[in-house]
């Protein structure tokens, strides 16, 4: 019935939708994140006083280990959410869109950042070695630096 109203013509017109459609069922839009639970390596690898850079890109985070112990910095600024650099020289993170300045503890001292960086929380496995769990947040302003998971004791 269809065949005869369209005719050939009309149901090859209608193959590009078709085909386009199947493409699109093979490749779906789907975001591929990458899992908010990860290793970081033994606290070892992170002496007194620095602020690893290893996982910033990849993970968005910055681990640092300073008289609080070892923490998970989240590399996003508190403003409108750009992500801030590592300035060693001057000790501190700068945010390149208004200019927030963070220090190495991540509290926020200049610019239009509202609050300081947020933590994301860290802990050890059976073996010692420092796991990272995005999904979980800890903010100063609320009091939750100083909270179980906002931070590791450094080792021995
Ligand atoms: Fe960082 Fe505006 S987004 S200062």
């Amino acid at each position: 019935m269809l065949l005869r109203r369209l005719g050939w013509a009309g149901v090859a017109s209608l193959l590009p939708a078709s085909f386009a459609g199947f493409v699109r069922f093979l490749f779906p839009r789907a975001l591929f994140e990458p899992e908010p639970v990860f290793r970081a390596g033994q606290r070892e690898d992170y002496p007194l006083g620095t602020v690893s850079e290893r996982f910033r890109r990849e993970r968005g985070v910055w681990i640092v280990h300073d008289g609080g112990g070892i923490y998970a910095l989240v590399a996003r600024c508190t403003h409108l959410g750009c992500t801030p650099y590592w300035l060693e020289a001057e000790g501190k993170f700068k945010c390149p869109c208004h200019g927030s300045g963070f220090t190495r503890d991540g509290v926020n001292f200049e610019g239009p950042a509202p609050r300081p960086l947020e933590r994301a929380k860290v802990g050890l496995d059976e073996n010692g070695e420092l796991v990272v769990d995005l999904s979980v947040r800890f903010r100063a302003e609320k009091g939750e630096w100083g909270r179980p998971g906002s931070y590791v004791e450094a080792a021995g």
